[in-house]
């Protein structure tokens, strides 16, 4: 097992808590004192009992349906996602509440109550049928974080086509494989986006991706940065504000049944095909709603912020259908964290008094080692609440955290959760739970998780093993899109009728969850999923290249970054500028967070006598630890040739 558990036995020792305050009043303990209790002993009807806080247009005849590894959830319910993220607020005293503030890099900004939502949701449906677009067509979106993002997703939502929305930093060859995956016919896109200062250049990106064997149909786009008008093919591509914005603001939400697909999001596996993970209706509502309820603990006059872009799960649970479901105000931001200065997320929490705060454990980092200075120009007493997702958090970066950005008086909830989970598995509940700092403390209510070892037996209090989630829960991942086997093997063979999380983990005396990285070859690379693969077929698909190797290198920042160790066609020489050229290849190729941090060239990759590369070795050298056994490789010299190497230019 390949794990980062450097340091996790010590910090287990250390006896660091923070007991919940007894003021932090939470909504889970207004609902009752024994939940986990209860939850354990009747899991369907704990579940349900979130489900009847949704609006149905038929009720369900069952809760559950569990033959594994296929769950069905809600057994003949009907509902629609964006009646219940929108209409059913608009039509209520919550009317003129802001839903959306939204904030662009360049300091534009729009609110939108749950009114205007609703009228912008139903004039975008509109257009959507308008192009042709029917219950079942998948569409892709590729937007910055402009509102039309979430607004476009509860769209597809209203009319039942399935979104698949493609992370803004994507490359144009990364949209083809996910529209041919998906075969959308619609793609909702952007002229451009600003990150850092410049455009990224959404539409350009998009027009490479669209051959003439493409199923898209149509282009929505939508005009942000105005520099790309030339860009926009005629008879293809429609101006969204002239599209949509003539549309009726009425539009009936289609009822879907609970098992009808809601959207499917890519993500890296240990080959070099991305997953389309599928999530349905029902569940994942329930599943998002209930765990928005309980950890960010949204009260009426929150002010919520969660730093994630609609591009990743986290947007899609923790942006658009958890916090929209519970009717909350949340605030949107376009733009990087150092734009135009260091300190732009803590003017936002100022200036619009955000009260729960959601990010990733490399920003909180970034802001670690950018200082102090920049969260004490502010004033950010609104706060009451933090969280962090994506990755594991070391102890230094959550106390950091909790003091400097929550002022001592705030928990901070560690969410343990996966694309395929849909919603938080392992989290404290605030106000509820002692804080650990670097640990995700426990399951959430309803949740079996447990960790095993490789025969599949519970591992005791002080143990390690792999994470596995031993009952179905609402939010669960139907499938990978079309690709049933992959399903069945990469999630459910190694112990069968059980989930396996690819996560390995280890539990204290107390029975907290510490997680400590991924077992499989899936890098986490500031809290983005990169797989091994993805990025070695990048590298081997230059000319130049004969073989890669990849791995991840444990980094301060962020968490893990790429490793590649490569070797060059011969009559190729190897030279800096060679390097430059192979991490400007990948990140053509893939998008710019897989660019690898190093390249190292190697005359052989060490494999075993079989040809199988051993990457155990590679991260031996990479990390500069001491080699293990390598009796099995077919010529040890190789090793030690490349740790040299990378030694000397260290
Ligand atoms: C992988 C899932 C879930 C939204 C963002 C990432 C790692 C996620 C934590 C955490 C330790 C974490 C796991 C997991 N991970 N949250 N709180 N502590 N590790 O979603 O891209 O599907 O990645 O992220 O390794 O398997 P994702």
């Amino acid at each position: 097992m390949t794990t980062n558990d450097g340091g996790i036995d010590a910090l287990l020792q250390e006896d660091r808590t923070f007991p919940p305050s007894k003021d932090f009043v939470s909504n889970a303990n207004i609902s009752d004192p024994d939940i986990y209790d209860k939850a354990k002993a009747d899991p369907e009807s704990f579940w349900a009992g979130f489900a009847k806080e949704l609006d149905w247009f038929q009720g369900w005849d069952q809760v559950l349906d569990w033959k594994a590894p296929d769950a069905k959830w809600f057994i003949n319910g009907k509902l629609n996602a964006s009646y219940n993220c929108v209409d059913r607020h608009a039509k209520s005293e919550k009317r003129n509440k802001a839903a959306l503030i939204w904030e662009g890099e360049p300091g534009d900004w729009k609110v939108y109550t749950y009114w205007d939502l609703l009228r912008e949701v139903s004039k975008c449906a509109n257009a959507l049928k308008s192009l042709g677009v029917q219950k079942g067509d998948r569409v892709t979106i590729y937007l910055p974080m402009v509102p039309e993002l979430v607004i476009s997703m509860l769209a597809c939502a209203r009319i039942g086509a399935p979104h698949s929305v493609i992370f803004g930093g994507f490359s144009a060859e990364s949209i083809r494989d996910r529209v041919e995956d998906s075969q959308s016919k619609l793609i909702i896109t952007a002229d451009g986006g600003y990150r850092r200062g410049s455009i990224v250049e959404l539409k350009q990106n998009v027009n490479d991706a669209i051959n003439a064997d493409s199923p898209i149909e149509n282009a929505l786009v939508v005009r942000r940065t105005g520099h790309a008008d030339d860009l926009m093919v005629s008879g293809r591509d429609v101006w969204w504000h002239d599209l949509v914005d003539s549309q009726s603001s009425v539009c009936e939400p289609e009822s879907m049944d609970s098992e009808d697909m809601l959207f499917m999001l890519y993500t890296s596996g240990t080959t070099g095909k991305p997953k389309g993970i599928v999530h349905t209706t029902g569940g994942y509502m329930v599943g998002t709603y209930a765990t928005t309820k309980w950890i960010f603990d949204l009260k009426d006059d929150d002010v919520y912020w969660c730093t994630a872009d609609c591009g990743w799960i986290t947007g899609h649970s923790y942006i658009t259908y958890g916090p929209l479901s519970n009717g909350a105000t949340q605030v949107l931001y376009e733009g990087s964290p150092d734009y135009p200065d260091k300190d732009r997320f803590w003017d936002i929490v100022a200036k619009y008094g955000v009260s729960i705060l959601y990010t990733a454990p490399t920003a909180i980092r970034t802001f670690m080692r950018w200082g102090e200075e920049y969260p004490n120009r502010h004033d950010m007493s609104t706060l009451r609440l933090l969280g962090t997702v994506g990755e594991p958090i070391n102890p230094e970066a959550w106390v950091w955290y909790w003091k400097n950005i929550g002022g001592e008086r705030c928990p901070v909830v560690d969410t343990w959760w996966q694309t395929e989970t849909g919603s938080v598995m392992i989290s404290p509940l605030p106000g509820i739970t002692t804080l650990k700092p670097g640990s995700a403390t426990q399951a959430f209510p309803g949740i079996d998780a447990d960790i095993v070892d490789d025969k599949g037996n519970s591992v005791p209090p002080g143990g390690g093993g792999y994470l596995v989630v031993k009952q179905p829960w609402p939010s669960m991942l139907r499938g990978i899109y079309g690709d049933k086997d992959r399903f069945v093997e990469q999630y459910w063979s190694k112990y069968p009728g059980e989930y396996f999380t690819s996560d390995g983990a280890k539990l204290d005396e107390e029975g907290y969850f510490w997680l400590l990285g991924r077992v499989d070859d899936v890098i986490n690379v500031s809290a983005h999923r990169i797989s091994t693969m993805e990025v070695e077929s990048a590298l081997v698909d230059n000319p130049k290249v004969a073989e890669a190797a990849c791995i991840g290198k444990s980094h301060e920042v962020k968490g893990q970054a790429i490793v590649a160790f490569v070797t060059i066609k011969d009559q190729i020489s190897t030279s800096d500028d060679l390097v430059t050229e192979l991490k400007q290849h990948v990140a053509t190729k893939i998008g710019p967070m897989a660019r690898p941090d190093d390249i190292y060239f190697a005359a052989e990759l060490p494999k075993t006598r079989s040809g199988k590369i051993m990457r155990r070795l590679l991260r031996d050298v990479a990390e500069g630890r001491t080699l293990g056994d390598t009796t099995t490789l077919a010529d040890p010299a190789v090793v030690e040739s490349l740790k040299s190497q990378y030694e000397d230019d260290e």
